[in-house]
């Protein structure tokens, strides 16, 4: 694997995926595999280096994506991938742990990114979806979403839509681009949420 910083300069973001909504399936959704991270790569450099939504500011390596996504996929946490029949990577979500210590156990935490191509075709929307179903299938019982506050409202009413509340504000916590941004917490109960104990 490369492992060379991605670079942009092939990233072509007025390109338009071919994507036949009449047929009303144009994609599909299935686990994520390590030949699909190098697209992964390139979708999530795109939000690295011209957006606030992450907080990181230089676009990880393939093998850094890689890693990490071992690093998910070794704990038994869902990874997933929305594609075009050839195998074009239209967006990609995963659950990772909320917090590490261990009384957080049952409690993952979201991220999704649909390629800056394909947006507002219900891509976001169907992957988050799955990975809910996949992490209550799990046996875990909240999902939190951590949302850049930069004044865009995509990423909260998809969450707003699959039943997401805001829990909380933390201000001025990320610095990016030359401004403060703050993060939105937001949080859905997953399955029995916390109405029974759950298995351990
Ligand atoms: C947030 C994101 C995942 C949404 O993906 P998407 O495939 O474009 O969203 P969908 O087409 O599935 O839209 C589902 C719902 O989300 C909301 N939504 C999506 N984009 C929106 C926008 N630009 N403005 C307002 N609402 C929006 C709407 O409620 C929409 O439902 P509707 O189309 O019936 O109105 C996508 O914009 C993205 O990848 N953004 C950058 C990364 C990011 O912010 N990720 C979230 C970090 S946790």
């Amino acid at each position: 694997m490369c492992s060379a910083p991605y670079n942009t300069t092939n990233y072509h973001p007025n390109s338009t995926i071919a994507v036949d909504s009449s047929k009303n399936k144009a994609y599909t959704i299935r686990e994520a595999n390590p030949a699909d991270i190098s697209q992964i790569t390139e979708i999530y450099a795109h939000y690295v280096n011209f957006d606030l939504c992450t907080f990181e500011e230089i676009a990880p390596t393939i093998d850094e994506m890689l890693k990490r996504y071992t690093d998910i996929t070794e704990q038994k946490l869902p990874y997933i991938v929305a594609t075009t029949d050839n195998d074009m990577i239209l967006g990609y979500a995963y659950a990772v742990p909320h917090r590490t210590r261990s009384a957080y156990r049952f409690t993952v935490e979201d991220s999704i990114y649909v390629s800056p191509s394909a947006l507002r075709l219900g891509i976001g929307y169907a992957l988050l979806r799955e990975l809910i179903k996949l992490c209550t299938l799990l046996g875990h019982r909240q999902m939190v979403a951590v949302i850049a506050d930069c004044g865009k409202q995509n990423s909260i009413q998809l969450h707003e839509r699959l039943g997401f509340k805001r829990a909380g504000l933390l201000s001025s916590v990320g610095y990016k681009k030359q401004r403060w941004i703050n993060t939105i917490l937001m949080q859905v109960a997953l399955g029995n949420g916390d109405k029974t104990s759950p298995n351990s």
